[in-house]
């Protein structure tokens, strides 16, 4: 991840302007272990420069929670940074090159936004979940121009590289998205996806919560897959094997089948690297066989008019709120130099929580760096917020 180690550090006077980056305002932590964060916006991002001391040397760095796609964006705030404030850069990992030209012009990295306000239904739609090297999802999309390829990633350096390659072959029918899958799904219309590719997932063996697969996620993969549509497992581990049968043989499910070392036309490098260990490949291949109702979701992330106490503020700090449907964190607190207050949440669903800020100056909420996901659990946990915040 690019960072810079600092001679020291100090706040700049904000809001202020280097070059195309503007900063707006910065946040400290309240409490043990202090960390900085400097609101920064950059061409239409938002996203926060942390800052926190590591040993002796003060580190600048891109905040997790926020952090833009493409790297290019997070290095030219730090050097932007850095040079408005005059500190000395002691070393770091971020390197002057220029912008890589396959992720300037490129206009298949979509937001979460997109997809959310407008979800495109003019031709067939294909998923990819965490394409990795994208060998699948290049070689599906080339061979199928007509339908549309939505590559689900988290990892910043394989969207990068998927960006790149769609630019040299000219690929015109790939939208790629930084975001978790299981999240993604609750944002797509009923009936609406051919398949949903999903090789090789992390097996998390020792965590099973977090594998992509799971009760909720073949639910909306049901829902979101037309009829016939199917889901496709292709995996090298013989405990997500048997976890995604055992998943699917749950009685409302419908009909799956099951493949052992079955060859397919690509190779990707996961594969390579285990069929060179002769382990067994497994496909499990779940198929949509009904209609599902149109998803219909009531509510907004709207917050009420009436003015926020800062007083509430205490009542509120590193709290978890549990209730049946999920929860909500208030995992650390900020007190903005430039006014008012922030929290960093973890809020939704306990198997996919979203994680973001909620920035409250003038009395008046809002999420950073953009609204939650419109699922019901977030929906849920944004009424609860909503309804503390006014006591
Ligand atoms: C083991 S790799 C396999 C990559 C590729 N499918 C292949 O066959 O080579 C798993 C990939 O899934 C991505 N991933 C893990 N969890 C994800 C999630 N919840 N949403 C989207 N991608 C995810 C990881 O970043 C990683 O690149």
């Amino acid at each position: 991840m690019p960072h810079l180690h600092l001679e020291s550090f100090h706040p700049i006077a904000l809001p202020a302007i280097e070059g195309d980056v503007a900063f707006d305002f910065i946040a400290t932590s309240r409490g043990e272990g202090k960390e900085s964060l400097i609101a920064t916006r950059f061409r239409d991002r938002e996203f926060f420069v942390l800052h926190k001391k590591s040993g002796e040397k003060d580190l600048l760095k891109s905040d997790k929670i926020t952090r833009p796609s493409p790297n290019y964006l997070i290095k030219q705030a730090l050097l932007a940074y850095a040079k408005h404030s005059g500190i000395a850069i002691l070393d770091s990992n971020v390197d002057t090159a220029g912008e890589n030209v396959h992720l300037k012009t490129h206009d298949a990295l979509k937001s979460v936004d997109f997809f959310a306000d407008n979800f495109p239904t003019d031709r067939e739609v294909r998923v990819e979940v965490g394409f990795g090297s994208a060998r699948h999802l290049l070689h599906q999309a080339l061979l199928n121009p007509d339908v549309l390829f939505i590559g689900l990633e988290i990892h910043k350096p394989s969207i990068e590289q998927a960006l790149k390659q769609i630019t040299i072959q000219n690929l015109t029918n790939i939208m790629v998205l930084d975001y978790d899958a299981r999240l993604f799904l609750e944002l797509i219309p009923s009936n609406t996806l051919s398949r949903i590719y999903v090789h090789f997932p992390v097996p998390w063996d020792k965590k099973p919560h977090r594998r992509v697969i799971g009760d909720v996620f073949v639910e909306e993969a049901l829902r979101t897959l037309a009829p016939q549509g199917r889901l496709e497992l292709r995996t090298d581990s013989e405990n997500y094997y048997r976890f995604a049968l055992e998943t699917y043989s749950h009685p409302a499910y419908a009909r799956f089948e099951v493949r052992k070392n079955q060859e397919i036309a690509i190779v990707s490098k996961y594969e390579d690297r285990w069929k060179r260990m002769e382990k067994n490949i497994y496909d499990v291949t779940l198929i949509n066989d009904f209609e599902s109702p149109k998803k219909v979701l009531e509510g907004q992330f709207i917050f009420n008019e009436t003015p926020i106490n800062d007083a509430i503020l205490p009542k509120l700090e590193r709290q978890t709120f549990r209730r049946e449907w999920g929860f909500l964190n208030t995992e650390a607190s900020f007190d903005i130099r430039e006014g008012g207050w922030m929290l960093r949440l973890a809020m939704g669903s306990f198997d996919r929580p979203e994680h973001l800020y909620l920035i409250v100056e003038n009395g008046k909420a809002r999420y950073f760096p953009t609204q939650p996901v419109r699922s019901s659990a977030n929906l849920k946990a944004h009424i609860l917020l909503n309804e503390l915040l006014h006591g």
